[in-house]
């Protein structure tokens, strides 16, 4: 359907343009019949349809239609895989064509600052490099299907408590650099129509009133052109809000800031101008889903619950798996233990609850396709509390089995949207089970059910782990798949499993003191941290294991050396070396060089590649880089920046398995040089200015008593030249009056010739 805007724009009285500004209910925007324009219907969210008929509420509290739940945003992100993100993307549009939603309330993109941000198990990763990709593929594939998404939450909303409120207190590059990257990723590459700004405050603004947040950087710099809308009570002044760039916001204040809108303008503090700007951006979006052609009857449900089984099995990540115990052989005889068997925890607590049409259990699955397996509960069905009769009735069934496959993990109450973790323990009940079963049979493999990394105290003592994160309504078919040799499995990890909570980068300063947090890590997030400081780690991020091997060689580049401008193939071969077709994700790092005055990780995701491979089967693998993917924020020139210098190209299956390296030299433009009083001899070395230095040296040799090197004065044993160099190289030029006897004349030519060549 098309909308004539500027006839609506010059017909829409005041009052109903403030209205368009805000929601008719929780998701409905507010339809003008007399101009013949329509309510539009957003819905959550980013792994379901949470579509509400009735009572709405975005905590997930009132029932929604039955819809189907795929597998959640930390599980989809260990797929590592931007064509399953795709496809699971269609689907969705599919569904709200069908059940008339015209934009979805995700993906929720936010980076995993800690482990215990409640709202983990929906956000992609710590890494802003695979978040940008996934949410990029995701939204392409939504909106491929005339529906609309919001990316959520704009930006720097890392936790759940005060989220409504806190104030991160984070620097630009910080911010840059892992906060907003995956956002502006998204923005650059796949238009999405909506973002959705965030609750809480950056350095002192709130985000829906923060002006160089919705329209310097989302409209100005990444060329954002759709409509930024609120989370859903994350209004807090409205007249600063419209002028900030925030357009809709949602659900309603019931009429209160529409009247604030109206009076603003009347009273000539709000300029009709941006009032328009605003209805405008708003009609261009609600046309954009007013599809021409008609809308899906319906869908499949049975065929997307499939799709959802087959997304989860790649989801999945083999933690471990001694002595080849996974796959396990149908004919042997497998005890299942713990109530996640047949009651499995797949979906998060809040707004993406998905109320689910049906939901396929371990035990379901089994029980289709005639695989024979004994059952205990082991502990209550709550999955918190211990029960003595329950534990003993499971070790005498595992003792009796050649197998114990123990389904444990995160009750629902331990991590949910609304509040963050306290800790990464799973309930102990669970973790005495576990023990208990190993202690009595060797041969157990743990099946995980969470959405965030778990403390795992009986690793040892276990000799397989597979980590299903949250897999959707059909995870327990997958399971079954994984288990038995059906599907391979092939997903990494998207974030660091830590070994101890004290180790993670924001320890101290998570989640804050209720009125503020400080990313005092700053870029140190996740693998940066961790791999920087070579710590040792539970398990690597992008690390997970496959019932194949692989090997990766013959790196190549097409060119070792690279200018402002240029870009480099990169070409690698992976052989499937094992007994089973499986899929391997390449993971390309990028090392800065050695000596950087500016402080970086050692090593940064900078692309990645899933390949399927038969047995025996070899594919080249190759991916761009362009000198952005060298680049650092520099927060000096207000822009990204790639150093010259060598820098290594690493190619590895996770972050701490690199297989193989190469140089490549940046033959970039240096950083522009500006004088200030605290220039130091060391700044004029690098910025090349090395006839100054000369004149420099012979002043100070003639002060020090030596020839044309500044140190051949001072005896050589106490200070020798090599010390003399690394001391000078701190040094202020400001100091030089005191240290010398640089004429008063020598001196000011200096500091002006250096005034003269400092960059504006
Ligand atoms: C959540 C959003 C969600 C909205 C509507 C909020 O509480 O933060 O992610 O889209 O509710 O349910």
């Amino acid at each position: 359907m098309k909308l004539d805007i500027p006839y609506l724009i010059a017909n829409l009285t005041l009052e109903e343009k403030a209205g368009l500004c805000s929601g008719a209910d929780f998701w409905h925007t507010k339809a003008v019949e007399r101009l013949g324009l329509p309510a539009i219907m957003v819905s959550d969210g980013p792994h379901g349809l949470r579509k509400q008929d009735d009572q709405g509420d975005h905590v997930g509290i009132n029932d929604s239609i039955k819809a189907v739940c795929f597998p959640a945003g930390s599980a989809m992100a260990s797929s590592y895989d931007r064509d399953l993100i795709s496809r699971v993307g269609s689907l969705l549009g599919e569904e709200a064509r069908a059940e008339g939603v015209h934009t979805l309330l995700g993906p929720a993109i936010n980076i995993k600052r800690s482990p215990l941000c409640g709202r983990n198990f929906e956000y992609l990763s710590e890494d802003p490099y695979l978040a940008g990709e996934l949410s990029a593929s995701y939204v392409a594939a939504v909106q491929a299907a005339n529906v609309g998404v919001s990316v959520k939450h704009y930006a720097a909303n890392n936790q759940e408590f005060r989220r409504m409120s806190v104030d991160t207190l984070v620097d630009e590059r910080t911010l840059r650099e892992i906060y907003l990257k995956a956002f502006e990723t998204t923005v650059r590459k796949s238009k999405p129509w909506t973002i959705m700004c965030a609750y809480n405050k950056i350095n002192g603004t709130y985000c829906c009133e923060n002006k160089w947040l919705l329209t310097d950087t989302l409209r100005d710099e990444w060329g954002f052109d759709g409509i930024v809308m609120t989370d859903w009570g994350a209004m807090n002044e409205r007249v600063d809000a419209l002028k900030a760039g925030l357009d809709l916001e949602m659900p309603s204040s019931n009429g209160l800031n529409d009247k604030k809108i109206v009076a603003a303008v009347e009273a000539g503090e709000l300029p009709l101008e941006v009032l328009d700007r605003a209805v405008q951006d708003l009609l261009v979006w609600f046309e954009r889903g007013l599809a021409e052609e008609p809308a899906i009857a319906s869908f499949d449900k049975e065929a997307h619950h499939e799709a959802s089984r087959k997304a989860a099995a790649q989801c999945a990540v083999l933690l471990k798996n001694e002595g080849d115990l996974l796959p396990l052989d149908k004919n042997s005889k497998i005890a299942f233990i713990g109530p996640f068997a047949g009651a499995p925890r797949f979906q998060g607590g809040g707004s993406s609850h998905i109320n689910c049409f049906k939901i396929t259990s371990a035990l379901d699955a089994c029980s289709q396709e005639n695989i024979e397996v004994t059952y205990s509960a082991g502990i209550s069905d709550d999955g918190i509390t211990a029960d003595d009769e329950l534990l003993k009735a499971a070790i005498e069934q595992a003792k009796s089995a050649e197998v114990a496959v123990v389904f444990a993990g995160l009750p629902d109450s331990f991590e949910s949207e609304g509040y963050d973790r306290s800790h990464m323990d799973m309930p102990q009940a669970q973790n005495q089970l576990i023990s208990a079963i190993a202690a009595v049979q060797p041969n157990i493999v743990v099946v995980l059910h969470k959405g965030s990394p778990v403390a795992m105290p009986w690793l040892n003592e276990v000799s397989a782990v597979l980590d299903m994160y949250l897999g959707g309504q059909a995870v327990g078919a997958a399971t079954v798949d994984i288990l038995f040799g059906e599907a391979n499995p092939s997903g990494k990890l998207a974030e660091t499993y830590p070994l101890r909570l004290e180790d993670t980068p924001c320890y101290l300063q998570f989640p804050g003191d209720g009125k503020s947090v400080t990313y005092g890590e700053g870029v140190f997030v996740g693998y940066r941290w961790y791999d920087s400081r070579k710590m040792e780690v539970l398990y690597p991020f992008g690390y997970g294991l496959s019932y194949t091997s692989f090997s990766i060689s013959e790196l190549k580049l097409t060119t070792d050396t690279l200018e402002e401008g240029g870009s480099v193939e990169v070409s690698v071969n992976v052989t499937n070396t094992g007994k089973r077709p499986g899929a391997e994700v390449v993971q390309f790092y990028i090392a800065p060089p050695a000596k950087l005055t500016k402080i970086r990780p050692v090593h940064e995701l900078k692309g990645f590649e899933k390949v399927y491979l038969e047995v025996g089967e070899t594919k080249t693998v190759k991916i761009k880089l362009d000198v952005d993917s060298f680049s650092y924020w520099s927060s000096e020139q207000g822009k990204w920046f790639a150093a010259p210098g060598v820098y290594t190209i690493e190619v590895g299956n996770s972050s701490r398995d690199i297989t193989c390296s190469t140089a490549i030299e940046l033959k970039t433009p240096a950083a522009p040089f500006r004088y200030s009083a605290s220039t130091t001899f060391g700044d004029l070395m690098d910025a090349g200015m090395n006839d100054i230095i000369d004149q420099l040296k012979q002043g100070m040799a003639s002060t020090l008593g030596g020839g044309e090197n500044p140190s051949e004065g001072a005896s050589e044993g106490v200070v020798n030249s090599q010390m003399m160099q690394e001391m000078m190289a701190g040094m202020p030029i400001h100091a030089l009056a005191s240290f010398t006897s640089i004429p008063e004349d020598s001196f000011n030519g200096l500091i002006n010739m250096l005034k003269q060549r400092s960059a504006e």
